[in-house]
């Protein structure tokens, strides 16, 4: 196996005395595409923060190991965090719109943003910017580059916003729920322009998203949260042929069918997210629970190299697919 670009071992992040992520532990090769998945609150987005060094809340805690390019990040300084955050991993937030400001041009804040990393004139900076719109399929980009933010539609903003995480050619893009505000056509066309950068730049990129159907269309690796932990983690094949926990089938059964005839509701798993104080974080909305959820699964190997999943059902009660 080739040397990690992105290594993440036992994360743990708390605000106050309330555990977000639960000791989260991945990695992400050059050029891979990891999809994260998992419901409202799980911990995706704060995991993902706490690589970039963005959190700041008064009380939080973050402790574990955040390796990238083998250089430890957690404890980095602001100022050598800075020339990490854009220059080599980028992110794409999930509200667009906070991460563009309104009273400036599109085309100014992406010159801006390149500006800030490189010691290049205004003018060429402009001209990259123009290029960037271009790639990433904003029509008439010469004369776009000076449109305000409002007068982009929703998928057009994502597009400039795609652009200036790209601006820098960043070893890693973090993409937090990229196409969830989008139409299905679009969002189609954002996953589209994620696959090209990957092959045309070679970034690896973390998709986060609570959409199964997106990970199974982009990513190699995909990693399930729930509560704040991993519950499982494999090749899509793995996770998508073999899944092995029960909140992992309960999250593929509520992927609608492309084909087929649809069912006429989506099946909701029961109950509302949580994670419990002890045990594990999924047991009260399981139905296969039993007497040994009371104490945390860990994450372990399965049969399968590279699948790993926290659950303590016995091989005879997983369900095969
Ligand atoms: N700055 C903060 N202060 C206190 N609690 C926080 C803070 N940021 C996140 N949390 C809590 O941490 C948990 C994980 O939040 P996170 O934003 O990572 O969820 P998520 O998996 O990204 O959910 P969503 O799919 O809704 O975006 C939530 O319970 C959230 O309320
Ligand atoms: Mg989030």
């Amino acid at each position: 196996m080739p040397e990690p670009l992105l290594e993440v071992r036992d994360l743990r992040i708390r605000f106050g005395r309330f555990t977000a992520v639960d000791g989260l532990s991945f990695a992400l090769g050059p050029g891979e595409v990891l999809g994260v998945v998992g419901e409202s609150g799980s911990g995706k987005s704060v995991s993902m923060l706490a690589v970039l060094g963005l959190i700041r809340t008064p009380g939080a805690h973050v402790s574990g190991n955040i390796v990238f390019r083998g250089r430890e990040l957690l404890g980095l300084k602001d100022a050598e965090m800075r020339s990490v955050r854009g220059r080599e991993i980028a992110m794409i937030f999930q509200d667009p719109m906070t991460a563009l400001t309104p009273v400036y041009t599109v085309g100014w804040q992406i010159a801006e943003q390149i500006r800030a990393h490189e010691k290049v004139s205004a003018r060429a900076a402009r001209d990259r910017a123009v290029r960037l719109l271009d790639e990433v399929g904003i029509p008439s980009p010469e004369r776009r580059v000076d449109a305000y933010p409002h007068e982009f539609s929703g998928g057009m903003r994502q597009r400039a916003v795609i652009a200036m995480a790209l601006s820098c050619n960043p070893a890693l893009l973090i993409a937090d729920e990229p196409t969830t505000a989008l139409d299905v056509t679009t969002q189609a066309q954002i996953l589209d322009l994620m696959r090209r950068l990957r092959a045309d730049h070679g970034s690896a990129i973390v998709m986060i998203t609570h959409d199964m159907g997106v990970v199974s269309e982009i990513a190699d690796e995909v990693l399930v949260m729930y509560g704040g932990r991993a519950v499982e983690r494999g090749a899509r094949r793995q996770v998508f042929h073999t899944p092995r926990h029960p909140y992992t089938w309960g999250l593929l059964d509520s992927v609608p069918r492309v084909r087929g005839p649809r069912a006429r509701r989506l099946p909701a798993i029961p109950g509302a997210p949580g994670a419990a104080e002890r045990g594990c974080p999924f047991a009260d909305r399981c139905a296969h629970r039993f007497a040994p959820c009371d104490e945390a699964p860990p994450l372990t190997p399965t049969g399968d190299p590279g699948h790993l999943d926290a659950c303590w059902l016995p091989e005879d009660r997983r369900r095969t697919r």
